[in-house]
């Protein structure tokens, strides 16, 4: 049963989504000194959530130190280019808080060849992360966003890696954008404890029905994929994008 969090505007989503992940992490850290390791969604909607998330530094009783820090997805492109995941989470949290550089593990994109890059990455992940019951690496928590075309990490409509069912890591040819991303997929990140998705504005109603309300057809609609093995599924959405949704009565509304 997913929970559904309803926010005003995206401010109030990203406090919200502050509040539940930095009770999530020292949850976490009070039961284990094994890091809690975050896989980072890309896109816009996320960065006010990762201002707070260094804003509050000497607030949140958070132990940097045993935080690592992942992507969901990553463009084609170098770390310091504007399109880059990597250097959005960077510029807005990771350069402002006192984090081990091994703790950050980004991925490794060399310059234009995202086969090498996805298998590098699954690599260290594979070294980094433990696994659960079915093999699959087992992060803490994902981070999503979702796209107008309900895509969500790089899994974008009608592309091969809506098909992969083994590898933890590939990269994936978006025809419509003409580029190639490297991409978790569906299995990883619904092998993970806690995976929340971010949706903010009113561009994004017309997917949010879809995604919870039909016609079912994941390859057409890839957030529909995300359905954690055992973690659970959260949603932060505001009420631009809610709009005249009807909830689905599955849902928990804890605000
Ligand atoms: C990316 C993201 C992508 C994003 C959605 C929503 O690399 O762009 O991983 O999946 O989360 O496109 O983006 P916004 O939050 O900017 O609307």
């Amino acid at each position: 049963m997913p929970d559904l969090y309803t926010s005003a505007n995206a401010t109030d989503l990203a406090a919200q989504a502050h509040e539940w992940l930095v009770e999530k992490i020292q949850r976490h850290q009070a039961a284990s000194q094994a890091p809690f390791k975050l896989a980072l969604a890309g896109g816009s909607t996320p960065r006010a959530l990762y201002q707070l998330l260094a804003k509050s530094i000497d607030q949140n009783q958070i132990d940097w130190g045993r935080v690592q820090f992942y992507w969901g997805d990553e463009r084609n492109v170098p770390a310091d280019h504007a399109d880059s995941n990597y250097r959005m989470a960077y510029e807005s949290m990771l350069s402002l808080l006192p984090i081990p550089p091994e703790n950050i593990v980004g991925v490794p994109v060399p310059e234009g060849n995202a086969a090498d890059a996805a298998a590098h990455y699954e690599k260290m992940l594979r070294a980094r992360l433990p696994l659960n019951s079915s093999g699959f690496g087992e992060f803490d928590c994902v981070l999503l966003g979702m796209g107008d075309d309900v895509h969500t990490a790089s899994l974008f409509p009608e592309t091969t890696a809506l098909n992969e069912k083994i590898a933890w890591v590939v990269a994936n040819h978006v025809a419509k954008l003409n580029t190639w991303r490297i991409t978790l997929t569906a299995p990883l990140i619904n092998a993970a404890k806690h995976v929340a998705f971010l949706i903010s504005g009113s561009t994004k109603t017309p997917a949010l029905q879809i995604l919870w309300l039909g016609p079912v057809a994941p390859q057409l609609y890839p957030s529909q994929m995300i359905q954690p093995v055992s973690g659970d599924l959260t949603f932060f959405v505001d009420r631009p994008a809610l709009g005249e949704i009807q909830l689905p009565s599955s849902f928990r509304i804890v605000q």
